[in-house]
């Protein structure tokens, strides 16, 4: 018989295919030829200081509310030390990032799960519960194209959320690796604009999906004290971060290699997103969904009953491999699924979703 092709929904990633090398390549001897000083020293904990003027501009701050970490993880895991104890109520989407569940349970924190909409966060339901006497002290919150399922937070709850963590005092961690990847449908602002004064909302984002991952470069922009917190944290940690990857980034965000690079990443997102889509409504019909308007995933909900993580099993005997439910949440998901199109050709895509059908079908026909 013939090999498998294994075939992987499972990981959160761009194939190679759609990362800008040369562009790369470019960037880096530029940057090292116009900035050697700077891109082979230490540094400072704040980061590279060409990076800094980039997203100071991007964003409209002060360079004195910014931090380039490596990797946005490094900023979430920063901002939850600094801000999460043990006992502190905070709020997460129902399913939400595994690692972010990860790391709050890790600081102790008493996480506090809201269910996700089409259009995001029930931002009704959380309302409810402040009414009713919660008190977060966080509130994290993937807004656009959400890991793992891939919904975006429309503008009216993005305004009432910022009014309710004004008025019981809690901040809004605003998650955002995902935002340059929207293919269709209207950008909103985000809520880090929405925030006058700029007290209430902490951002995040990352150039792991607009350059690559492999350059661990991410920020975060804050109120000006708490970064300057968080800026001696970074010191204690690694003295600073990794200057050589931010002089690069720097310089493929001045050249302009940035848009070209998102416009590349959106043409084959798009194409994937509807391969997965269209390899669905064919093969799985069961399956229920959000169509996302951008960014990797794409989450699945299959009739109540369904044992997804069987399915997996199945799925995995024939070379494809996703990631269960279960993984993004404190509690249920076992009839659920994500798959993250972004490192798939369309035809793999279709080949990979025709045998989770198939391995599907097979458990329905055993349990029947
Ligand atoms: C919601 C969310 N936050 C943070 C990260 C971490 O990204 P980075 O590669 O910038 O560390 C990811 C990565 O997939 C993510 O999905």
């Amino acid at each position: 018989m013939a090999e498998l092709t294994n075939i992987s929904l499972a990981r959160g990633a761009p194939s190679l295919d759609i990362v800008a090398v040369d562009e790369l390549k470019l960037s880096a001897q530029r940057a090292f030829d116009a900035d050697p000083n700077g891109a082979f020293a230490y540094g400072t904990s704040a980061g590279y200081t060409r990076l800094l003027e980039w997203l100071s501009k991007k964003h409209s701050v002060a360079p004195d509310r910014l931090l380039a970490t490596n990797g946005s993880m490094q900023a979430d895991a920063f901002l939850f030390q600094e801000l999460v104890g043990p006992g502190d109520l905070v709020v997460v989407e129902a399913p939400t990032y595994d690692r972010t569940l990860l790391s709050l349970t890790k600081l102790g924190a008493e996480v506090f799960p809201i269910p996700l909409e089409a259009d995001g966060l029930d931002v009704g339901a959380l309302q409810v519960a402040l009414e009713a006497g919660a008190r977060p002290k966080l509130a994290h919150v993937i807004p656009n194209f959400q890991n793992p399922a891939g919904c975006t937070l429309s503008l009216e709850k993005r305004h009432l959320l910022v009014e309710l963590a004004r008025k019981y005092g809690f901040t809004i961690f605003e998650d955002d690796p995902y935002v340059e990847l929207r293919f269709e449908g209207e950008q909103h602002p985000r809520m880090l604009e929405l925030d006058e004064g700029g007290e209430t909302v902490v951002y995040a984002s990352s150039f792991s999906k607009t350059v690559c991952p492999g350059i661990r470069v991410g920020y975060l922009v804050g109120p000006k004290q708490l970064i300057a917190s968080i800026r001696k944290r970074a010191t204690e940690t690694y003295i600073s971060p990794n200057m050589v990857a931010q002089a690069i980034v720097a310089e493929f965000c001045n050249s302009g290699a940035i848009e070209r690079s998102i416009a590349t990443v959106k043409a084959a997102l798009l194409e994937r997103r509807d391969a997965t889509c269209a390899a669905l409504g064919r093969h799985l019909p069961d399956a229920r969904f959000v169509i996302p308007e951008g960014g990797y995933f794409l989450w699945v909900d299959l009739p109540e009953g369904s044992d997804v993580a069987a399915l997996e099993r199945g799925a995995a005997e024939r070379g494809v491999v996703f990631v269960k439910g279960t993984d993004f949440l404190i509690e249920g998901g076992e009839s659920s699924l994500r798959f993250a199109y972004s490192a798939v050709p369309p035809d793999q895509i279709e080949e990979g979703i025709a045998r989770v059908a198939e391995a599907y079908r097979e458990l329905a026909a055993t349990a029947a």
